[in-house]
């Protein structure tokens, strides 16, 4: 089992609050440095949060067939092939990390579909795109207002904008983005930030709020704990919310001031 907390999924997050102290700390990564190494191994073991995440996100995404998608801090191109099998007419995913990027060129239909660059500032023309996702991502920028200017610039009026995240009370609780190989526990910087922190920026952005939610680790996921050998703590970490998704919309300017009035 990999994952996106403790020192290597949300199981062994639990172990930080339950279980015995680790024989050793985990590894404090950068940014690109924790990706270079998670990249060859990060689509490699089930991970509950992810799998959380899809079950949420997939019924929601809208009708795809000829619009245009992005794909912001797309790793390894899981939203990003899941986008294209709807038939968009253009889908493109930007990333830091050439590693992570490396790894999603290797899957045949997302080759040449990437581009390196900074959420920063996005390598595309302004009003490009009708959807886009960024997901477990922005815990990794600092700078939310910015992400959120350069997503919303990039957006057409009215698009639609799925932002999930490492929820912060599972932050709170010890949970961490990492994973563990085979020299060490490494857990990848983050910095945790609120439902109201993001739904601030976005909205200094031009970007409403359509909804924000809180997901809990279900059922579905169990089996996940209990191949990993981490059954044990699966009814602890289900109580944490451990996904923070909200869908925002790209707004006028005009429009986003009149709902503030
Ligand atoms: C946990 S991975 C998520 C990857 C993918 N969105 C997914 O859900 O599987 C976080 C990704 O964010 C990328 N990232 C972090 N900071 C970034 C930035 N400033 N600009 C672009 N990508 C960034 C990392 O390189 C990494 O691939």
């Amino acid at each position: 089992m990999s994952g996106l907390v403790g020192d290597g999924a949300s199981a062994r997050d639990c172990e930080l609050e339950v279980g015995p102290p680790p024989l050793s700390l985990p590894l404090l990564a950068g940014v690109r440095d924790g990706y270079e190494r998670w990249a060859p191994t990060y689509d490699e073991f089930p991970n509950p949060l992810l799998a959380r995440e899809e079950r949420h996100v997939l019924p929601l995404l809208p009708v795809l067939r000829n619009r245009s998608v992005l794909d912001v801090a797309c790793g390894t191109g899981r939203w990003l092939a899941c986008l294209m099998a709807g038939d968009a007419r253009l889908a493109v995913g930007v990333d830091l990390s050439s590693a992570m990027l490396r790894v999603a060129g290797e899957k045949k239909d997302l080759f040449g579909k990437m581009v390196q660059g900074d959420c920063l500032r996005l390598p595309f023309r302004t009003s490009t795109f009708d959807f886009l996702i960024c997901s477990f991502a922005l815990g990794h920028m600092q700078d939310l207002r910015s992400v959120a200017k350069e997503c919303s610039r990039v957006m057409k009026p009215g698009a639609d904008m799925f932002v999930t995240d490492l929820h912060p009370e599972a932050y709170a609780k010890g949970w961490r983005t990492g994973f563990r190989d085979q020299r060490s526990a490494v857990h990848v910087q983050t910095v945790p930030h609120s439902a109201e922190d993001i739904l601030r920026a976005f909205h200094a952005a031009s970007c409403a709020c359509v909804t924000h939610v809180g997901l809990c680790l279900g059922e579905a996921e169990q089996s996940i704990f209990a191949k990993a050998g981490r059954q044990q703590l699966f009814q602890t970490a289900c109580r944490v919310p451990a996904i923070l998704f909200c869908h925002l919309k790209q707004v006028s300017k005009a429009k986003a001031y009149r709902r503030v009035l």
